[in-house]
């Protein structure tokens, strides 16, 4: 399949740094070379040459506005890799946290209807949380807004460096991924906020009130649920914030455009989440699926939802009680589809290891800072659940 011969605006730093215009040719692909470098946790790992990827590196969109029929070769999986039957599942756990907010008594039920969630799925849809509709209205419309961009526009936040904090790409790591993702993505720090704000996108014009004032209130239901995870361990409310010595936040706008071959590729590949917990809001295209029992489970939105599911810090701090679930997103050919995940995590400089209260005999998991297993994963890739299975002692 020929793509079209194309750079990017100079503004964007990744087609300043390649010395010559390079077009995309199948002979480029074709002779793919990896530089080998040294990752944390996974010495096997490789750097594709920047020039390789011209001009995917503008992102799934570009692709598609340019008038694609058939998707070019690195965005399919392989046979096994690909999406699948799946199940549609109505029962998956919705918790209503509207009375618990105010009554002690609604709280400790809903203590119990988390456990069993974490122990059962690891993941839980939230309703009535509390996160005003019109400000979750206001946060979809300036996420759809930045993607609908001139190029040269989100370029200006392009960059392949992983451990940036505010960048704009496309599937997950493109120096590294084998597969490409049909994504495209701005990702960027929440906090501390007054810091950070002047980083994010000035276009649209409200990006950042809305963006200022949506983190906010998703980091203090999230840290109402992780009072609740740490009373389901029956441990104090406020043991997962010490022990984390807080929290840090990143969230992402992902994109997914309709796909003219959608059973050939993935929005995400497979992956649980680094950090604690993960508040996800979907629009009303169904994409997200969580592995259960070995079997894929199609995730329905429901409108003004938080899609909430555990990420592998629970699991090392609860010594694999609990644990984070897989998930990845599907894309289809008749409409785009957008999520904002907001990540919560420990403070970045937090050891984590298992809680010694859980710990019977002896921990299951080796400690690692949470800088560190980030850069990690960021530089290894999705797959799986390979950070945690390097822990595993
Ligand atoms: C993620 C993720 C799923 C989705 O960004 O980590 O799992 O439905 N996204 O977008
Ligand atoms: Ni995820």
């Amino acid at each position: 399949m020929a793509l079209p011969n194309q750079r990017c605006s100079n503004s964007c730093s990744f087609c300043k740094n390649v010395s010559k215009c390079l077009s995309y040719t199948e002979s480029a692909r074709n002779s793919r070379k990896y530089i080998k470098t040294q990752c944390y946790l996974k010495p096997k790992s490789y750097q594709r040459k920047t020039m390789e990827i011209l001009p995917l590196h503008l992102g799934v969109k570009n692709l598609v506005d340019s008038g694609l029929h058939k998707v070019p070769d690195i965005y399919i999986q392989s046979k096994e890799g690909r999406p699948n039957a799946v199940h549609r599942e109505e029962s998956f756990p919705v918790l209503d946290l509207g009375a618990a907010l105010n009554s002690s008594k609604a709280r400790a039920a809903l203590v119990s209807q988390i456990r069993e969630a974490c122990v059962n799925w690891g993941f839980f849809q939230v309703i009535n949380h509390g996160v005003p509709h019109s400000l979750v209205d206001e946060m979809q419309s300036v996420a759809r807004e930045f993607h609908a961009l001139p190029n040269e526009e989100k370029m200006r936040y392009f960059s392949t460096d992983i451990e940036s904090r505010m960048r704009y790409g496309t599937s997950f790591n493109i120096t590294q991924d084998k597969v490409f993702s049909w994504r495209d993505f701005l990702r960027h720090s929440c906090l501390p906020l007054s810091e950070i704000q002047n980083l994010w996108p000035d276009k649209p014009g409200s990006y950042r009130k809305v963006t200022a004032n949506y983190s906010t209130r998703v980091r203090n239901l999230a840290k109402f649920i992780l009072e609740l995870i740490s009373e389901s361990l029956d441990l104090p409310k406020d043991y997962i914030d010490k022990a984390f010595n807080g929290c840090s936040q990143v969230m992402a706008l992902n994109f997914y455009p309709a796909c003219p071959e959608p059973d050939l590729v993935l929005g995400i590949a497979p992956h649980s989440d680094p950090g604690s917990i993960t508040l996800l809001l979907q629009d009303h295209v169904e994409g997200l699926q969580v592995m259960h029992g070995n079997e894929w489970y199609s995730v329905k939105p429901i409108p003004y939802s938080f899609v909430v599911n555990l990420g592998d810090q629970i699991q090392i701090l609860s010594n694999d009680k609990y644990k984070s679930p897989e998930h990845r997103a599907v894309v289809n050919s008749s409409e785009d589809r957008m999520s904002i995940p907001v990540a919560m995590g420990p403070s970045w400089e937090s050891l984590v290891l298992p809680a010694s209260e859980l710990v019977e005999g002896s921990p299951v998991f080796k400690p690692m800072v949470y800088r560190d297993y980030m850069a990690a994963m960021q530089a290894g890739g999705l797959h799986r659940k390979w950070v945690l299975d390097a822990l595993r002692i």
